[in-house]
């Protein structure tokens, strides 16, 4: 069996939970849900970051201490992911005593191993990203509040680890995806690395892990959240949950924060001398109509009003269907409802209803006793044989859209073939156990029985509607099931699809 680790970021507790972080998220528990189905050991790891200066002021502001805010504001993260359906076996918070003891052990380590230093150091630093920029980065402008500060801090011996880091993603063509991001990183670090500012004085920032050898100091908010990947299993060297997932299989970030994944948390790991992981995958933006989503534009979109309207399975296929990974997408509401009314209420659901009713109305609502397969017969059922297959393998590749295509393809496939054979009249001359209507319907039953399995990991609650419909529920292995077998009943229900009209 092997073993599948597949990481979110950690959100911002503070912020409110909006489609680009329901978009990862989904997108973890989606293979997380395919790969459980292939067999493999899946732990599935989400969170949120929960300290820094953005929290403090937050709650400086409502007047409560920053450990009731974070509290008080982690359930929103909690109760959306609920809601949609995530099955993450694991929530990280990074205030958790759990992670805060480790990430202290790991700073005496490295302050131990001489890797990380003490200077004065002046530099632009951006409130708004909490970090020290540089002069080149200040002048792009992608930085808001910038300041020159002038302040003794810790510092770890990034620097150092330059050519180690290009070897490593020169080397490992997976280790950085898509690979146009690898490019990015390599360009990058064409110019010197610097070291990295790990700490902030107290007088500054208070609300963070304290630095276990200096008092006066928290700990850098990038630092402390990046080791959530190795303390949330357990992290120490010979700890055995810790060693049964480490290293990561994804970790699956947006291209916001490929830079602080791929260069802090990489040299970081190197330092403390752990395995790194295989794969970092940074997906692209979700923009608003082709605008950045942003709380100052006003035009956030929130999920669960999606998902609350029309179902939390159409919202998921829609995030999965319409954006390719590692590219950018344009979110709109008629886009969703398009795709909504196209894929799923036409093209599937009243599939669905067609193949079920003519069940239900001549053949007793059993599946019926089929004749010898004719030639459309083998064709369509070869072609749904063949889509578990390429399925899986565009699962492997992460490529979701692909995979999602190919399931409708076939269900467009069985409409053309429903079509073609007509049913509802061949029942007016036979219905016969054995007759060609009966054999057209056990052949549609079964295609949609089998197709319909695929899409469990995007819409599970959907898809077990479907299921039951069919008298059926969602084996382990999606990939591998038998036909149904003649004579088994059917279940009640119409499509969980209805046609919306706008
Ligand atoms: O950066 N489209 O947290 P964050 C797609 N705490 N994805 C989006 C998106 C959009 N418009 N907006 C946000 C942080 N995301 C740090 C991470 S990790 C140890 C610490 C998603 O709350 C995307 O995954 O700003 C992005 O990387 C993440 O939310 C940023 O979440
Ligand atoms: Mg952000």
């Amino acid at each position: 069996m092997s073993k599948f680790y597949i990481t979110t970021p950690l959100y911002y507790v503070n912020d409110e939970p909006h489609i680009g972080h329901a978009y990862t998220t989904i997108l973890a528990d989606v293979l997380a849900r395919y790969h459980r189905s292939f067999g493999d050991d899946v732990y599935f790891l989400t969170g949120t970051d929960e300290h820094g200066q953005k929290v403090q002021q937050a709650s400086e502001k409502r007047n409560v201490d920053p450990k009731s805010h974070v509290d008080e504001f982690v359930i929103r993260f909690k109760n959306i992911w609920e809601k949609l359906h995530i099955s993450n076996d694991d929530f990280i918070r990074t205030t958790e005593k759990r992670h805060t003891d480790k990430v202290k052990e790991v700073l005496n380590a490295l302050w131990e191993k001489d890797e990380i230093y003490l200077a004065e150091y002046e530099g632009l630093y951006s409130v708004s990203e909490e970090r020290f920029i540089t002069e080149k980065e200040a002048e792009e402008g992608n930085f808001r509040e910038i300041k020159k500060i002038k302040e003794k801090n810790y510092f770890f011996k990034m620097s150092k680890y330059q050519s180690k880091l290009i070897e490593h993603i020169q080397n490992n063509p997976d280790f950085i995806l898509p690979k146009k991001r690898a490019n990015e990183v390599l360009g990058f670090l064409k110019q010197p690395l610097n070291d990295l500012c790990i700490s902030r004085p107290k007088s500054r920032l208070e609300w963070g892990v304290e630095i276990p050898f200096d008092a006066e100091y928290v700990t850098y908010v990038w630092f402390d959240a990046l080791l959530n990947y190795i303390t949330a299993i357990g992290y120490s060297a010979d700890d055995e949950k810790f060693n049964k997932w480490w290293p990561a299989s994804y970790h699956l970030i947006g291209k916001d924060i490929l830079t602080t994944h791929s260069v802090y948390w990489i040299t970081m790991l190197m330092a403390m001398e752990i395995e790194l992981p295989k794969s970092i995958f940074a997906h692209g933006w979700w923009l608003m109509e082709d605008e950045k989503m942003s709380k100052s534009l006003g035009n956030v979109i929130r999920p669960l009003e999606l998902a609350d309207k029309y179902g939390v399975g159409p919202l998921r296929y829609f995030l999965m269907r319409d954006m390719v990974l590692g590219q950018d997408a344009s979110y709109s509401f008629s886009s969703f409802m398009s795709r909504y009314n196209s894929d799923l209420a036409n093209d599937f659901g009243n599939l669905v209803n067609r193949v079920t009713i003519l069940i239900r109305k001549n053949f007793d609502a059993k599946v019926p006793i089929p004749g010898v397969l004719g030639n459309a017969e083998e064709d369509i059922l070869k072609l749904t044989n063949e889509t578990s297959e390429k399925v899986k393998s565009a699962i492997l590749e992460l490529k979701i859209h692909d995979a999602i295509e190919l399931i409708m393809n076939v269900f467009r496939s069985l409409n053309k073939y429903l079509e073609l054979r007509a049913p509802w009249k061949q029942i007016k001359e036979s219905k016969e156990d054995g007759s060609p209507s009966a054999t057209c319907l056990f052949t549609s039953v079964n295609v949609l029985f089998k197709t319909a399995l695929l899409l469990h990991p995007i819409m599970p609650s959907k898809i077990d509607s479907v299921l039951s419909m069919l008298g059926q529920k969602c084996p382990k292995n999606i990939f591998d099931v038998d036909l149904i077998k003649e004579n088994t009943p059917l279940g009640d229900g119409k499509s969980p699809f209805p046609r919306i009209e706008v």
